[in-house]
């Protein structure tokens, strides 16, 4: 138990200690008298009913620490004083899960269910609420079966959204789904999330064409829609699965995809009027066919003279038609793209996919269920929903922030589907009267606490100048590109709902409270919990 011990300390280190965190660190140390106690008592539980090899790791296996670096996406959580868990649990069944929840629920063990491991802010695999945690990696859970007769999927949580549109391609040309663009994202995660992709202007979210699903919830029973009843199945259709227990599989809709697409990605720097195009983009993006998406990755290029450095434009489109269509659609309807057939290619949906995913781009489609390590970096991701077209001045203004403090945009128009969806049909608020969503990123590449500090200060530069120009009241953001800067829980609060309102509402708007109700109904005890999960709100409390 030394190891444990150890962790301990290197969880205590790290604070600032705010009034509200000061209670919860008491409790810690309270909690921690018992620590090495609860996390025997649940590898005891746990070898009554699952033999060990292969599927529980501690930290003294071999395996522990290339498993749990495995799929780290953000290396600012790949460090050593990264909290680390007590143990990795990877089931190999479903029953395997559910001895994991039941053992954690008996030992108090913060569980942390991770499927792809790409969550902005690592929750997936660290913790930093000073609690001790094991991580349940779904990362072995990940058949797809296709239904292409039904036009239906069973896709599991630990499934790659690559593997997921490999697998869909397989049984039919015809077939595919509305999910992102960046294929190493686990299906767990995303689908909980919402997951928006190239595909959501005319299908919707990932999670608008989830029909069934299956979860384990903090009784340890298996659930599916029927048996979890329509608010359940509701919460984890966008609200984020980590608040409500672990989802193991999904049942989702496919969609028709035509025999042929076409993509087109074409770069201008900002002397080749970018600055407008990017002006008119807001303008039509969002209202333009429903079988068109155009995305803009805007990114500063630094020459090693000032003079030369600049933002340039990319302008990704994927059309859901032949390039002749696509040009009339865009000399009809975009003429100032001035695009031409020479930067348009023909292909099959599922080359697409490739084309636009970021490593993969000019490889088969086979690199799709190859699983092959990819470039990883430093990271940090802020999101913002544009309602009102940012005016061309200020648009360049914004570059020349952006240039300055080395930060990028991603801009992701919404419209069509994504607008005719209910505000309340799902946790996902963002729907009418978006323009596009922006992401703002800054990418480093060298570890270090000073580094960190200068990148992420930057980036909340950019942030707050943005304000002027985005959604107000709430500030909206999006749970999948998660940001802890927006605010976190503080479990030592008698009124966690409250607190969590100032994030919860930004998120989820007026769903929040639904969030919270279900929360309350399922998992009264927070049990599983996160700094950004949905505190309970318990019926007697509120209403
Ligand atoms: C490079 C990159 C590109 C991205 N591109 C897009 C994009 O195009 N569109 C988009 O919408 N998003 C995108 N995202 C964001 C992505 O959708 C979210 O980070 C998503 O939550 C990742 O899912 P995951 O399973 O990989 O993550 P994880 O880190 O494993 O999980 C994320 C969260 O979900 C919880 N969770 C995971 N699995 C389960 C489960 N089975 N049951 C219950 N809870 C679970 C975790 O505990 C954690 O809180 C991108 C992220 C990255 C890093
Ligand atoms: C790890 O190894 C040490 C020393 O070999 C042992 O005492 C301890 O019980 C082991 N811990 C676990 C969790 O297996
Ligand atoms: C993560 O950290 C470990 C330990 O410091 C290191 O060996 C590994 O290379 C890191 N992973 C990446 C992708 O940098
Ligand atoms: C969208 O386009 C249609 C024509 O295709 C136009 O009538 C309508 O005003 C546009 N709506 C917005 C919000 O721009
Ligand atoms: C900027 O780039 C141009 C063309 O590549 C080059 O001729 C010029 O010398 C560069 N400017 C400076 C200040 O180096």
């Amino acid at each position: 138990m030394k190891d444990v011990t150890k962790l301990k300390r290197r969880h205590k280190m790290k604070f600032n200690i705010s009034n509200c965190e000061l209670v919860s660190f008491f409790l810690t140390l309270v909690f921690c008298f018992f620590i090495s106690t609860s996390s025997d008592e649940f590898l005891d539980c746990l070898s009554q009913t699952i033999s060990s090899d292969n599927i529980v790791f501690t930290p003294n296996d071999t395996s522990y620490s290339p498993l749990l670096q495995s799929t780290i996406q953000n290396l600012r959580f790949n460090t050593t004083t990264t909290p680390k868990p007590l143990a990795i649990i990877t089931p190999l069944s479903y029953s395997h899960v559910q001895s994991t929840v039941i053992c954690g629920v008996k030992s108090r063990l913060n569980i942390r269910t991770r499927s792809g491991g790409h969550d902005y802010e690592g929750l997936s695999y660290t913790s930093f609420d000073h609690a001790p945690f094991i991580i349940l990696d779904l990362n072995q859970l990940r058949s797809v079966s296709v239904d292409s007769q039904a036009k239906t999927a069973w896709v599991e949580s630990g499934a790659t959204l690559g593997e997921l549109y490999y697998w869909v391609s397989q049984k039919s040309n015809l077939l595919g789904f509305p999910a992102g663009e960046c294929t190493s994202v686990g299906v767990g995660g995303h689908i909980s999330g919402g997951g928006y992709g190239m595909m959501a202007r005319k299908y919707g979210l990932s999670a608008d064409n989830v029909i069934d699903a299956l979860l384990v919830d903090v009784k340890g029973r298996i659930l599916d829609r029927d048996s979890m009843g329509e608010d359940l199945f509701w919460a984890i259709r966008g609200g984020g699965g980590a608040s409500f227990g672990v989802v193991l599989s999904w049942k989702i809709n496919l969609v028709y995809v035509p025999p042929i697409v076409t993509v087109s990605s074409v770069s201008k720097s900002l002397d080749e009027d970018a600055t407008r195009l990017v002006y008119k983009w807001q303008q039509i993006a969002h209202n333009i066919t429903e079988d068109l998406f155009i995305n803009l990755i805007i990114t500063p290029v630094q020459a090693t003279d000032q003079e030369n450095s600049s933002m340039q434009v990319t302008i990704n489109s994927l059309f859901l038609g032949t390039v002749e269509e696509f040009m009339k659609t865009v000399s009809d309807g975009f003429p100032e793209l001035g695009l031409q057939q020479k930067d348009c290619t023909e292909m099959s949906w599922i080359e697409s996919v490739v084309y636009y995913s970021i490593y993969f781009k000019g490889q088969n489609i086979e690199t799709l269920i190859e699983r092959r390590p990819q470039p990883k970096s430093y990271f940090k991701v802020k999101s913002d929903y544009v309602k009102n077209a940012i005016p061309e001045e200020a648009l360049g203004e914004i570059f020349k922030w952006c240039l300055k403090e080395n930060v990028m945009l991603a801009m992701e128009p919404h419209g069509g589907k994504m607008s005719e969806i209910d505000e309340t049909a799902t946790p996902y608020p963002h729907r009418e009267g978006n323009l596009y969503i922006i992401q703002y990123i800054i990418v480093w590449d060298d570890v270090g606490f000073i580094s960190t500090q200068k990148n992420v200060a930057s980036i909340r530069r950019i942030y707050e100048k943005m304000a002027p120009y985005v959604s107000k009241n709430p500030r909206e953001a999006y749970v999948n590109f998660r940001d802890l800067d927006i605010g976190t829980n503080c479990y030592a609060c008698s009124t966690c709902y409250v607190q969590a309102m100032k994030w919860g509402t930004r998120y989820f708007k007026g769903n929040f409270k639904k969030l919270a109700m279900v929360k309350g109904v399922v998992d009264p005890k927070n049990f599983f919990r996160n700094e950004q999960s949905i505190p309970p709100l318990v019926l007697s409390q509120s209403y």
